[in-house]
């Protein structure tokens, strides 16, 4: 499937791809993730065991962004958020101190966690990122989508504003990293596009 924007200066191709091509281009995914985030060359290395441990987790799922000629420019995944996952635990803690159990039961009970999402800064801001976004979550079964991200404003924040996010924990901080994070959601499926 190919689709090009009016916004964007070439075409791309969208792939959901597989466990066994995912690995495949495991180091090309993290390469555009370190330049995105603009972390140290180092992170790939320490991300890769981690990236691979999720392919397993359930409702896995992943969409790459694929120039003309075959190279990654994006790429976004996530699966279905559960208890004993690291980051549920910790949303969790954060979210029952700042609302209770009730709201934190009703994020928390039947979401997808959008993971990454990530575009090679050459071609960020044309409109690949929504791509990626809307059809990860085309079809997920899940009532909600939660995400965390460094509070901003950022070219994300732009993004998950512009698809419906809401707040759903500010200027948290996550277990040994010092940056505030915010933690957004929103139901789905997700609108068609204004
Ligand atoms: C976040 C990220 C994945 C978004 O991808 P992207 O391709 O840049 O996103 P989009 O082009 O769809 O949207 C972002 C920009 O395009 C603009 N845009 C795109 N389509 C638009 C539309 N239809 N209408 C209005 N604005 C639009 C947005 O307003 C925004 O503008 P900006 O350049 O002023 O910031 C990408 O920017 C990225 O990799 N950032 C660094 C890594 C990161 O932060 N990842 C997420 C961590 S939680």
């Amino acid at each position: 499937m190919t689709a090009v924007s009016p916004r964007r200066r070439r075409a791309v191709q969208f792939h959901r791809l597989s466990p066994d091509e995912f690995r495949a281009r495991l180091r090309e995914a993290l390469a555009i993730y370190v330049a995105a985030m603009r972390y140290p060359v180092g992170t790939a290395e320490q991300r890769a065991p981690m990236w691979l441990t999720h392919v397993l987790r359930e409702g896995w799922r992943c969409i790459g962004a694929l120039d003309a000629d075959g190279t990654l420019v994006g790429i976004a995944y996530g699966y279905r958020g559960l208890p004993g996952q690291w980051w549920h635990e910790q949303v969790r803690r954060g979210l029952v101190r700042s609302s209770g159990e009730e709201i934190a039961a009703a994020w928390l009970t039947d979401y997808f966690e959008l993971t990454e999402i990530h575009v090679r800064p050459q071609n960020q801001g044309e409109g690949i990122g929504e791509d990626l976004l809307r059809r990860l979550l085309d079809g997920v079964p899940n009532r909600h989508v939660l995400l965390s991200t460094p509070e901003g404003p950022t070219r994300a924040w732009t993004l998950y504003r512009r698809v419906g996010f809401e707040d759903v924990l500010r200027n948290y901080h996550f277990a040994g990293d010092p940056r505030p994070f915010a933690i957004l959601g929103r139901s789905l499926p997700l609108p068609p596009r204004p």
